[in-house]
């Protein structure tokens, strides 16, 4: 993917544990723009939690939701995007995020081991359907990498503040393009 000259929304990628629900926050709280977590989205929708959809429904039944959530927001402007980690791996969303425009695909990095014990140190850790897979853990992992390293950028976050990742998601967006207000009275960087 090539970086956008302008852009009105970032995309925010990575397994779970990246910190994209943190960083999310910040990040569109330091542009002045909103932020929407689709985990969040699909539990307003369905009045359910995602564990419950799982458990429930069955995983499939959540991509479909996923997809169709990820398809109904990312046409929102001045807004930073918080996919869950899954959602990449749906070739639909793939497609429709390559061909979004002004939009910024961020990913998330950090090694499994450093992913798994942010997660475990989360109050609703148990929760979590995928992260009490274990055995799958690492295959998911393995699938989903080729997809989140075809983001336009990518930040290391190990060892890294959620201020710090933030701070460098906004110098290295903005050297390769220029963050575009689509509201009055937001400022343009
Ligand atoms: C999932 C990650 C979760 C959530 C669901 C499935 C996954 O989102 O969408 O539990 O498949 O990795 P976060 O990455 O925001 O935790």
């Amino acid at each position: 993917m090539s970086l956008p000259r302008t852009i009105r929304r970032v995309v925010l990628i990575g397994f779970m544990g990246a910190g994209k629900s943190t960083i999310g926050t910040m990040l569109a709280q330091s542009l002045g723009w909103d932020f929407l977590d689709v985990d969040n989205v699909i539990e307003s929708r369905t009045g359910m939690t995602v564990t419950q959809i799982f458990a429930q429904q069955g995983e499939a039944a959540f991509r479909a939701l996923e997809v169709e959530a990820i398809r109904e927001h990312t046409f929102r402007e001045s807004l930073v995007l918080a996919l869950g980690g899954g959602a990449i791996e749906s070739e639909a969303t793939r497609e429709h995020l390559a061909g979004l425009n002004r939009t910024c695909v961020l990913f998330l990095d950090a090694p499994l081991d450093v992913l798994v014990a942010r997660c475990l140190a989360q109050p609703a850790a148990a929760e979590r359907p995928v992260l009490a897979d274990r055995e799958g853990l690492m295959r998911r992992f393995q699938a989903r990498l080729p997809y989140y390293r075809d983001a336009h950028l990518t930040i290391e976050t190990a060892g890294l503040t959620p201020q710090a990742v933030v701070s460098r998601a906004l110098e290295s967006i903005g050297k390769g393009c220029a963050f575009e207000a689509a509201r009055e009275g937001v400022p343009i960087r």
